[in-house]
């Protein structure tokens, strides 16, 4: 791989043994890309800290959080002092709630050592965002900006929507990127590869979060890791917002894989259909009518058999203050079935803005338990006993039942509240 001067002077260990392990890892990773250089980025998006007893059995036994950091960040052997970081940076999320020790089935020895942990990545100056949503607490990068993130529902928000560019990262990488501002060039960072290859007609009008939860799907099914460009013409009943566009991204990433798509007209890299696929001619033309909407929806509710809920899940991806706006007015003056509990997730920031509106008060005055950091899915944590549960989120629908063998049923979140509030599950497709 070609580095320029600065590059080889970091790899050598000038600017410290911890630059030069980050600059290492980047190059093996790179070459082991075919990546031929690599690229400044001043927006990096990973995880920095420990929740797992391994990893404070670990730093007991190693020497710290600058141990954990070699290790899990910078994939080094060697223990190496962290300095601050030199790019912006931003903690996502990582296992659990620990405002919520309890529920989460979390220790008190390990609420300690995750707090040391939060203590080390401020200290090196990593904003604590603590959500799988950067873009919905003011991380919100600018086209065309190079960019270095893990979680999949935030990179295809961030390639797609913010038509800035990204690969999906993990956690070494992005503590490399974090140290040196350096991420290999391959991938989404270049403009060639972010040309649509297959073309989405929609037969059917979409609106609804749910509904874009659905296409997301659907389309992630039939294109796996390749870039959908939609083509809405009059089957749009109003532009997509944040919310709807978060949960099309989510559920296409994860049912296939997309890290990136156009819309035309409405994403930044396609304003028009010649823009999205630039010379190239679309590989498949994939139509979406009510036939592939019904049978999408079976499939997401194909393991729900028992319509007693015991648990609605809200909050994937992390909510935003829109949704929890809506969520209040949906379950102002309602109450959680004592058969059932509601938890909420959120990025801390919005559930500060959250507790200033009253919102908080009211979806608690329901039942409803508002949590952030995490979420089920990546916790493992659900009330004890669970066994069916409702979402509104095609991603959480999808990778619920395969962690905790549970039952889940999707649907809007007018049907989740319903079902929080019933025990009953009685959502179906209109
Ligand atoms: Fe976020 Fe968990 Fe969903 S990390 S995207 S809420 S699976």
């Amino acid at each position: 791989m070609k580095l320029s001067d600065i590059e080889q002077s970091m790899l050598q260990g000038d600017q410290g043994a911890a630059i030069g392990r980050a600059m290492d890892l980047l190059v093996r990773y790179g070459e082991a890309l075919g990546a031929e250089c690599l690229v400044e980025t001043r927006n990096v998006c990973g995880t920095v800290g420990a929740t797992t007893p391994f990893m404070r059995d670990f730093a007991q036994a190693r020497g710290g959080m600058d141990a954990v950091f070699s290790e899990f960040n910078l994939d080094s052997d060697q223990v190496v002092n962290i300095p601050p970081v030199r790019a912006f940076s931003s903690h996502l999320q990582l296992g659990f709630d620990p405002e919520q020790p309890v529920r989460m089935g979390v220790n008190e020895e390990t609420i300690r050592f995750y707090k040391t942990g939060e203590r080390f990545t401020a200290g090196l100056g990593v904003q604590l965002l603590n959500t799988c949503t950067p873009y919905q607490v003011g991380n919100v990068p600018t086209r065309g900006e190079h960019c270095a993130w893990m979680e999949s529902s935030a990179v295809i928000y961030c390639n797609s929507v913010l038509g800035a560019r990204t690969n999906t990262e993990g956690r070494e990488s992005t503590g490399a990127a974090m140290l040196t501002e350096r991420i290999p060039y391959w991938g989404y960072h270049l403009p060639a590869n972010r040309l649509g290859t297959h073309l989405v007609e929609l037969d059917i009008a979409i609106e609804g979060t749910s509904e874009w939860g659905l296409l997301g799907y659907f389309i992630g099914d039939q294109v796996k890791d390749q870039i959908p460009v939609l083509s809405p013409q009059q089957s749009l009943a109003r532009v997509p917002g944040l919310t709807q566009l978060k949960h099309f991204g989510a559920s296409a990433s994860s049912s296939g894989g997309v890290e990136m798509y156009h819309i035309v007209g409405i994403t930044p890299e396609a304003q028009s259909l010649e823009m999205a696929f630039g010379q190239r001619r679309p590989t498949e033309v994939i139509h979406y009518g009510a036939r592939e909407r019904r049978a999408t929806y079976e499939r997401l509710n194909a393991n729900g058999n028992s319509r007693d809920v015991d648990y609605v899940m809200l909050g994937c991806p992390h909510y935003n203050i829109e949704q929890l706006w809506e969520l209040a007015r949906m379950i102002e003056g309602r109450k959680v079935h004592t058969n059932c509990e509601l938890w909420v997730f959120t990025p801390r920031a919005i559930k500060t803005l959250a507790d200033q509106n009253g919102y908080t008060r009211i979806i608690e005055a329901a039942g409803g338990i508002m949590m952030s950091d995490s979420c089920s899915a990546m916790s493992r944590a659900v009330p004890e006993g669970t066994q069916v549960v409702a979402l509104d989120s095609a991603k959480q629908a999808h990778y619920l039942p395969a962690i905790l063998g549970v039952q889940a049923w999707f649907g809007t979140t007018q049907d989740c509240v319903n079902a929080a509030c019933t025990g009953r599950w009685e959502g179906g497709l209109a």
